[in-house]
């Protein structure tokens, strides 16, 4: 009988927090000893001149989810997660989307019909409210938050998603109340309607014109008029997938003012431009998401936005549509801008593109476990069962060989997308082996575990979620003649764990 069932020896251990010399025990799953040295176990990794991380969490990813244009995706969670854990990462937290006149309840359970016996690694579900009736925000909304899911995203913008100003207060008050965190797609729907409406009269349908209709103008307003409806209800929010200037400015300021606010960038906003929506025929098609990417300049932005804390996520934003009929080409060869799903892949190379901020010297090996795993965890009420190597942590694992070098070529990667947008890439920094709970799921690039072998996770009430409790004059009972406009139960205070 062994001490350990598995013990990683001779490694560089990087947390958020700090970077030591120590080798790590694991048993039935979980780190159990870190110390200086161990063996005894039933396998020993070595991981002499490796980084070992915490296995990334990709807080932001579409899998098998049927678009608001009602296009599949391509990954399932066979292939969604496979690809996820070749990449770096062990637990996914892709949404359970409801599309209007839908019973949420029903949804999640559709959606774990799907996981269950694909996925490789562990999972959680964000919500996606499209649809929120007076049952959806009484009875469902708590009920499943109780159950675990923690967070949804609302949208303000597509016609088949999108929430106006007092839906999205309805939900952030219910968000209040039952401790929730709220993702907000930012983008003003009538502006991008304006200047589409104009672009398509003018005969301008081509994919490069998909970047001129998201104005960065547009990210601005709605991230701007987001902050001010969380601030009125005194619920924090977490604008998804920023790109543009003004948008960063919002939220900047906002985390100045002391409001919590967060931010959430992915890898199109750092290695991809509006160039490249104007490419040959319809292969721009292949980098229209929402919002789209915009120039170097913003590029830089984003970078100093991870670098500086602006940005507490770094989420891929997959959502992986073929370049071909079933996907991106479904409303036929040539279509307008308008009529091509929205988004991009990128779950496997999220964390090694991240990894080029690191060997840039953009970031510290702490600012990047911070952005790859550590603080999803922490804004998802997953901290620390997930995001760090500690006593009585997950044991899920990264092993990166920092020195490793790599070309980005689509067939290297294990997606159904068929493309990557990233395509000959020069990359230095990858993960060689993976543990999710303790199993080796992937060594060398073989994938190691069966289909299903992922676990469902249920999220903890998020501490940074929490109000600040600093209310504005007009919901302060104490100071607007005793109106008691928002319910006072939820604990405010300090959020701790504190995005860094
Ligand atoms: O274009 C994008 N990002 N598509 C995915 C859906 C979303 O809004 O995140
Ligand atoms: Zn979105
Ligand atoms: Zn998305």
């Amino acid at each position: 009988m062994t001490t350990y069932d598995v013990v990683i020896r001779n490694g560089t251990v990087v947390t958020a927090a700090e970077t030591t010399q120590c080798d790590i025990g694991i048993r039935n799953g979980k780190v159990v000893t870190l110390a200086d040295s161990l063996d005894d176990a039933d396998r020993v990794i070595d991981a002499t001149d490796k980084l070992v991380m915490p296995g990334g969490i990709d807080s932001h990813c579409h899998i098998e989810q049927e678009s608001s244009g009602g296009i599949q995706s391509a990954d399932d969670f066979y292939s969604g997660t496979v690809s996820a854990v070749h990449g770096g990462t062990t637990t996914i937290i892709p949404f359970a989307a409801q599309h209007r006149g839908q019973s949420l309840v029903d949804v999640v359970q559709a959606y774990h019909e799907l996981a269950r016996p694909k996925a490789v690694i562990d999972y959680a579900f964000h919500l996606i409210i499209s649809d929120p009736t007076e049952e959806v925000i009484a009875k469902e909304l708590p009920a499943l938050i109780d159950d675990g899911y923690t967070s949804f995203k609302v949208y303000m913008t597509y016609d088949a998603l999108r929430l106006d100003d007092r839906q999205m207060l309805d939900i952030l008050a219910c968000a209040r109340e039952e401790g929730a965190m709220v993702m907000v797609h930012a983008e003003n729907h009538e502006m991008i309607q304006w200047l589409t409406s104009r672009l398509l009269d003018r005969g301008h349908i081509e994919p490069r014109y998909h970047a001129i209709a998201h104005a960065g103008i547009a990210e601005g307003e709605a991230t701007h008029r987001a902050i001010r409806l969380s601030e009125l209800v005194d619920t924090p929010i977490l604008v998804v997938h920023v790109s543009d200037q003004k948008a960063i400015n919002e939220i900047r300021a906002a985390q100045a003012a002391g409001l919590r606010i967060y931010g959430e960038t992915c890898p199109q906003y750092l290695f991809l431009t509006a160039e490249d929506l104007d490419r040959d025929g319809m292969e721009g098609a292949k980098y229209c998401c929402s919002p789209p990417p915009r120039d170097d300049a913003n590029q830089q932005l984003v970078w100093d936005g991870l670098a500086n804390g602006t940005f507490q996520v770094f989420s891929s934003d997959h959502a992986p549509y073929r370049f071909d009929e079933t996907g991106k080409l479904s409303a036929g060869p040539n279509p307008p801008f308008t009529k091509i799903a929205n988004g991009v892949p990128g779950i496997e190379l999220r964390l090694p593109l991240l990894f080029r901020g690191v060997k840039e010297g953009r970031l510290s090996l702490q600012q990047f476990v911070t952005l790859a795993s550590a603080n999803a965890a922490r804004i998802y009420g997953l901290y620390p069962r997930k995001g760090t190597i500690a006593i009585g942590s997950d044991a899920d694992i990264a092993i990166w060989d920092p020195e490793a070098e790599m070309t980005v070529s689509y067939d290297q990667l294990h997606d159904d997308v068929g493309y990557t947008p990233y395509e000959g890439i020069q990359l230095t920094g990858l993960p060689v082996t993976m543990l999710s709970r303790g199993r080796v799921v992937v060594d060398e690039g073989e994938l190691l575990v069966d289909r299903g072998s992922g676990e469902f996770l249920r999220c903890e009430r998020p501490a940074m979620a929490r109000p600040l409790g600093r209310l504005l004059r007009e919901v302060d009972p104490s100071r607007n003649f005793g109106a008691d406009i928002l319910d006072e139960d939820m604990i405010s205070g300090d959020a701790g764990q504190g995005a860094s």
